[in-house]
Order: C-alpha cells, then sequence, then structure tokens
C-alpha cells in the first residue's frame, strides 16, 4: 500500500480506519475521477507552455497520464487514505514515475482550485444531459397536445369543476414550466462553465501560470476571476440545486395529476402497467407508483439542496473543508431529478387518455356558468355583475332553465324579465355548451383550437432552438476535449 505524499512531511502518526473513511471524501470523488485527469493534463500542458517544468518531466508526467485517461483510474487510487482522489492520482504517480517527475505536477495549485474546477467540469456535463431529458419531456407534452386540441376536459380550480377546457391547454401549461426549468438550468450553466483552476489555495501563486490557456484548454468559456472566490463559492452549485427543486415541484405537480386522473373516480387516464405496481393482498389493484415515487423524490431533491445551503451559510473565506461535504448534495440532487424527468418521459408518453370521460366530466358542476353569464352582457346589455348574480343564484336554485334566470332576475333586480329582452331556451343551451365556450376562449393563451395551434407553433419552434443550444454547448465541450487530448498526444509523440 502506497504512502499518502501529502501528509508525509506534516504529521505524523497512524490514522484508524474509520478516520480516515470519515475524512475522506472518495466516494464523491468517483464523480469526478475522469474531470480530474482532465485537469491535470491541462495543468501540465500550462506549466510546459509556460516553461515552469522542463519538457523532458512534460514527456513523463503526460503519457502517465494519458494512461490513465486510456485505461482508466486503477481502483488503488481511491483508497479511503489518500483523503480524495486529487492526492490519490498523485501518490499513484509519484509512485510509478517517481517523485523527482510526478512530485512536480502539483506545482502553483491546490486541491481547493483543483476539486472547484473538476465539480464544474462534471456538473456543466450534468447539466446539459438534464437539459436534454426536459427538451424530451417537453416534447412528449407538444405531442400529445398536438393530438388533443380539441379533446374538451374540465378545467379546475380549488380542485372543483370551474370552466372547461381542453387536454391540449392543460398539458401546455406544463411544457411552459418545464420551458422556464431549461431557461433556468440554460442560464445556471453560464455561472457553472467558468474556470477556478490557478487559484491555488486562494491567493493564486507566484509562478507565472497561465489561466485563460487552462481555462481555454478544458472547454470554460472564461474564469472565475477572484482567486478567493474560486475556491470558496459554491453559489454556482446551489443555484443549479435551487433550478432542480423547483423543476422537480413542476414534475411533483404532475405526478399527483396523473395520480389524481388515473383513480377509478376520476378515471381521465391510464399509465402503462410498466409504471405500476399492484398489491401482495388485493388482487385487483393497479396502482401508479412510479408517479408516487417520483412526488416524493421532490423531497429528497429538496433535501440536497437544503443539505448544500446549510453547509455553506456559515463559512468564513476562503475554502473549509465543510466544503467537502456539500458536494455529495450535488450529485444527489442530480441523479434524483435526472432518474425522474427519464421515467416521465416514457409514463407520459406511454399513457392512454380517456376523452370520453373527460368530455362526460367538462359540462359538469355548470362549468359554462360564466360563458352564460357573458351572453347575458353580450347580447342583453346587463352589466357583468349582475350577469353574474343572476346566473349564481339560477345555480343555488339548482337548475339553468329559462325560468329559473328569469326566477332569478327578477328576485334580484325587480322588474327585469330576460325573456322580455329576447332570451330563448336556444341561446342558453348554446352558451352552455362545453365545445362552443371553449371555442370562444381564443385569447393568445387560451383553450381555443385555434390559440392552441398557434401556442403549438410557437412551442415548436422553441423547441428547436433550444434543442440547437444544447448540440453547439456539447459540440463545443467535444472539440475542447479533443484538442486537449490530441495537443497532450502530439507533445509525446
Ligand atoms: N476533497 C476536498 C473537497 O472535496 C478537496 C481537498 C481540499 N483539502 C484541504 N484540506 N484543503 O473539497
Amino acid at each position: 500500500m502506497r504512502t499518502d505524499v501529502v501528509r508525509l512531511g506534516r504529521l505524523s502518526g497512524e490514522r484508524t480506519g474509520e478516520m480516515m473513511h470519515f475524512l475522506s471524501s472518495m466516494r464523491a470523488d468517483r464523480c469526478i475521477a475522469d474531470a480530474d485527469v482532465l485537469v491535470d493534463i491541462a495543468h501540465v500542458l500550462m506549466l510546459d507552455k509556460q516553461k515552469i517544468i522542463d519538457r523532458d518531466i512534460t514527456k513523463q508526467l503526460i503519457p502517465a497520464l494519458l494512461e490513465l485517461f486510456d485505461e482508466g483510474i486503477p481502483e488503488e487510487v481511491f483508497d479511503d487514505r489518500f483523503e480524495d482522489v486529487h492526492a490519490g492520482i498523485e501518490t499513484l504517480l509519484i509512485g510509478t514515475i517517481g517523485v523527482d517527475v510526478g512530485g512536480r505536477m502539483h506545482m502553483g495549485r491546490s486541491r481547493n482550485d483543483e476539486v472547484a474546477t473538476c465539480i464544474r467540469i462534471k456538473l456543466r456535463d450534468d447539466l446539459l444531459k438534464q437539459m436534454a431529458a426536459l427538451l424530451k419531456v417537453r416534447e412528449v407534452l407538444v405531442a400529445l397536445s398536438e393530438k388533443h386540441t380539441d379533446t374538451v376536459m374540465p378545467g379546475f380550480t380549488h380542485l372543483q369543476h370551474a370552466q372547461p377546457t381542453t387536454l391540449a391547454h392543460h398539458l401546455l401549461a406544463y411544457e411552459q414550466m418545464y420551458s422556464r426549468d431549461f431557461d433556468r438550468l440554460k442560464d445556471a450553466y453560464i455561472r457553472v462553465n467558468l474556470s477556478p483552476l490557478g487559484a491555488a489555495a486562494f491567493a493564486s501563486t507566484g509562478y507565472p501560470i497561465n489561466r485563460e490557456l487552462t481555462a481555454r484548454l478544458l472547454g470554460f468559456d472564461g474564469l472565475v476571476t477572484n482567486t478567493m472566490d474560486a475556491v470558496a463559492g459554491r453559489d454556482f452549485a446551489l443555484e443549479v440545486l435551487a433550478d432542480l427543486s423547483i423543476l422537480m415541484t413542476n414534475t411533483s405537480r404532475l405526478c399527483e395529476e396523473l395520480i389524481i386522473w388515473s383513480t377509478s373516480f376520476v378515471k381521465f387516464v391510464s399509465l402503462d402497467d410498466a409504471f405500476c405496481s399492484t398489491s401482495s393482498i388485493m388482487p385487483q389493484k393497479k396502482n401508479p407508483d412510479t408517479a408516487e415515487i417520483m412526488r416524493a423524490r421532490t423531497g429528497s431533491v429538496f433535501g440536497a439542496f437544503t443539505g448544500a445551503m446549510i453547509t455553506v451559510k456559515g463559512l468564513p473565506m476562503s475554502y473549509n473543508r465543510d466544503l467537502q461535504e456539500l458536494t455529495p448534495n450535488i450529485w444527489r440532487g442530480m441523479r434524483d431529478a435526472k432518474e425522474c424527468l427519464r421515467l416521465l418521459i416514457d409514463m407520459l408518453a406511454s399513457a392512454t387518455f380517456d376523452t370520453e370521460r373527460m368530455k362526460e366530466e367538462a359540462g359538469k358542476g355548470f362549468s359554462t356558468a360564466t360563458e352564460l353569464a357573458d351572453t347575458l352582457v353580450r347580447n342583453y346589455g346587463l352589466p357583468f355583475r349582475t350577469a353574474h348574480n343572476i346566473v349564481g343564484r339560477a345555480v343555488q336554485k339548482g337548475n339553468l332553465s329559462l325560468a329559473t334566470l328569469d326566477e332569478a332576475a327578477q328576485e334580484l333586480c325587480a322588474g327585469i324579465s330576460l325573456a322580455a329582452k329576447g332570451l330563448t331556451q336556444e341561446k342558453i343551451d348554446e352558451a352552455l355548451d362545453v365545445t362552443h365556450s371553449v371555442a370562444l376562449r381564443k385569447a393568445p393563451g387560451g383553450p381555443a383550437p385555434f390559440a392552441t395551434k398557434i401556442a403549438l407553433d410557437e412551442r415548436r419552434k422553441q423547441l428547436d432552438k433550444d434543442s440547437t443550444l444544447i448540440d453547439d454547448r456539447l459540440a463545443k465541450l467535444a472539440k475542447a476535449k479533443d484538442e486537449l487530448i490530441s495537443e497532450a498526444r502530439r507533445l509525446v509523440a
């Protein structure tokens, strides 16, 4: 077993396994291990270019690092005794190529800027994956909406039948929320993709390093300029976790609706069996467990966000080891949100909507009463409040027949006769018709099929733009990585 090269000089005495495990970030470091190799390569190339190390040192360091890149990092690196993957890799290199070469890699940097750089590299990849998953969810919602622009259903406020709407209108509300989630992550990426490297412990270094060079080699769009901020700041991660928490809130609401919609008293949707479980005692049961677990996972993401917030809130400048405890929250929050989104795509795409049931419910609970009041205003010149009161009173009496409406009108405004003003049962029936009521609501963003088609056109265009943005960012990162590795290979060829 190799000695931990970092502790060697200053500290003595054996530590218990429990102690080493307690201090170590190795488990979470598996997430950033690949990034660490890239950071090492970029750092060494920069040291070489700046003539901080000699070319013959570079020619021994780079092949050792390329081997880790090509073959993967050996398991022995992940030993708790090294505390983290950065010290593990350095220890490995010193063991294999000797301290005179391996011992020069860490010039002009610290694990503090190293870990911050690795986190940002891994996080930007995760962000793009998450954005791609979000895009798919939105595509499914748009595709379903295209099929259901004319599918009337009840719209609810207070979970009471309120006004008729369409399934497309309802689903597009979620697409809009997810579109904003997408925008938030897209925006967070701008603050994530900046390089802390070169900040060293926090005060940078006296070596003539080139921070812009390592930033460019690693595909960053710029620097986290202030070197104290670079090692101590974690608001970029808090921002992402906050965005994921909001995203999960939206997911949880959607799941809640799918759960309600799949009950036998609502029956608006039937989820594919693959996403459901049964009971060990009740043979008839089909339970929407996937949606339930997603609803609960939302809490885990909030937990990751809260954990991270509380970790930093009391920390003085600059690096404190507490920051090591924050990092697993990032990966946990990401993983939970990513798992949910991936499954949500297929859960939505494979769901069967019972359009007959939706239609059956659309007109219940006097859901078109607003349209009837509007008709009294439009055709018979009543003030809206008067019309609202008359229809409300008729509902209280139990029906919306001409006779009842007139009775209500008499009670509320003596002397008024709606029949005398020309109101007929036919007019009333037209106003109460669900399809008619929906078709009239064609203001931008409204449920009328006419308005929905315009909205869908616009959403399709936005999806295309968002997809291009992800592709561009991915291509830029892939190109930087390619160039970094080719430059390393060229140097030692
Ligand atoms: N493993 C640490 C982290 O995840 C980085 C090491 C910094 N250690 C230190 N003692 N300054 O944040």
